[in-house]
């Protein structure tokens, strides 16, 4: 059984064909990066323009890729929410026409469950078990209990990790997105330079915040004279938007790398020790991690090096960032239901997965 999945929640439009749930037969992502990169961050409106550029070729790709035609579809998946309700707009509508024109049940997938179905795409995991989203827009530890029910169990009161990088690399002048520079460039400096306190939470131990840690990043730079650093990435990213780990280095000074060590340091310790503090909790058979931050070398290579008593599901890199089979593949289980979503249904920007108990 084939769907067809359709993503379009922030600055990437993208399109693939899952087979029952398990076999990517294609996965296309358009990038938005280049439009974005030089306002430091998503504008909405210039994404919600893209997407509309990009929907059509990037849905005829998806589906010549997997030798696909339209009667070969068991449904039509898109995300639904949570995101730019403009961007969201743009796949939903386009699924919601090939849906109706075309006779095929339609699935709104929520995005944040769509990155929990990247991970274990392929794979058998045992419930109950921990998941930690970590992404641009999102930083969530849910429980996940047979029959993908979820249940949040801690999430961020102000910045996402993903944007804790972001807000980083930026006041540094390393351009947007800030965490595939970051993660670079971390191993050349020395993660124990810079001591950071690490957040208590009142109230649910479980929730996140990164803002100390960000005003930490900012009090650092401003007790240093790092204008001329600065500038000269600045300079190198107007020639060249991808410098490689060599010419950064050229222009990043030991103290700098030391920082960003020690802030993707800190980072992953924040996100590790609640993840595992949940999974003893509730004795979980399985930890699955996802989303953009899933990416960073460091903190696939500190949960390995945590030796946890239950399998750690990692998305390939390529799924861990914004992409349709992850859609595709969260649609399967409801299709297996018969969970379909009416054409009426709206975009929600605030959608959430599950609430706290
Ligand atoms: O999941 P995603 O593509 O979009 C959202 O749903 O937000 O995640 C993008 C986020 C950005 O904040 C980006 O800086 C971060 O993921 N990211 C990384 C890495 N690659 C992407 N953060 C840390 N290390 C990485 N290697
Ligand atoms: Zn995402």
């Amino acid at each position: 059984m084939r769907i067809l999945g359709i993503e379009s929640s922030c600055d990437e439009t993208a399109a693939a064909v899952v087979e029952d749930g398990v076999s990517i037969l294609s996965s296309v992502v358009a990038s938005q990066l280049a439009t974005h990169a030089r306002y430091g961050g998503v504008v909405p409106e210039l994404a919600s323009r893209e997407h509309l550029r990009a929907i059509v070729p990037v849905v005829r790709a998806a589906l010549e890729e997997a030798k696909s035609t339209y009667p070969d579809l068991a449904a039509i998946a898109a995300t639904i929410g949570p995101g730019l309700v403009g961007s969201l707009l743009v796949g939903l509508t386009f699924a919601k026409s090939l849906s109706f024109a075309r006779g095929i049940p339609l699935i709104g997938v929520n995005h944040i469950e769509g990155h929990i179905h990247a991970a274990i795409l392929n794979a058998r995991v045992e419930f109950p078990a921990v998941a930690l989203i970590v992404s641009g827009g999102h930083t969530h530890l849910f429980e996940v209990t047979e029959g993908f029910r979820y249940k949040l169990i801690g999430k961020t009161r102000d910045d996402a990790a993903g944007e804790a990088f972001d807000k980083v690399a930026k006041l540094l002048g390393f351009g947007y997105p800030g965490g595939p520079v970051i993660d670079e460039l971390a191993p050349h400096g020395n993660p124990r330079a810079v001591k950071f306190t690490l957040a208590k939470m009142k109230g649910n131990a479980l929730d996140f915040s990164f803002s100390g840690l960000k005003t930490a990043v900012l009090r650092w730079t401003e007790a240093r004279e790092l204008d001329d650093e600065i500038r000269a990435r600045k300079e190198l990213l107007a020639e060249n938007p991808k410098p490689s780990a060599e010419e950064w280095l050229a222009v990043t000074p030991p103290a700098t790398l030391d920082l960003l060590a020690s802030f993707q340091r800190t980072v992953i310790e924040e996100l590790l020790r609640r993840a595992v503090s949940a999974a003893e909790e509730m004795d979980a058979r399985a930890l699955i991690v996802s989303g953009g931050v899933a990416c960073n070398s460091g903190l696939r290579a500190a949960t390995e090096e945590l030796h946890l008593p239950f399998p750690v599901y990692f998305p390939s890199k390529a799924l861990s960032t914004d992409n349709a089979a992850m859609i595709a593949a969260a649609a399967f289980p409801k299709l297996e239901r018969g969970e379909f979503t009416d054409l009426n249904a709206a975009a929600s920007a605030n959608l959430t997965l599950a609430e706290y108990n």
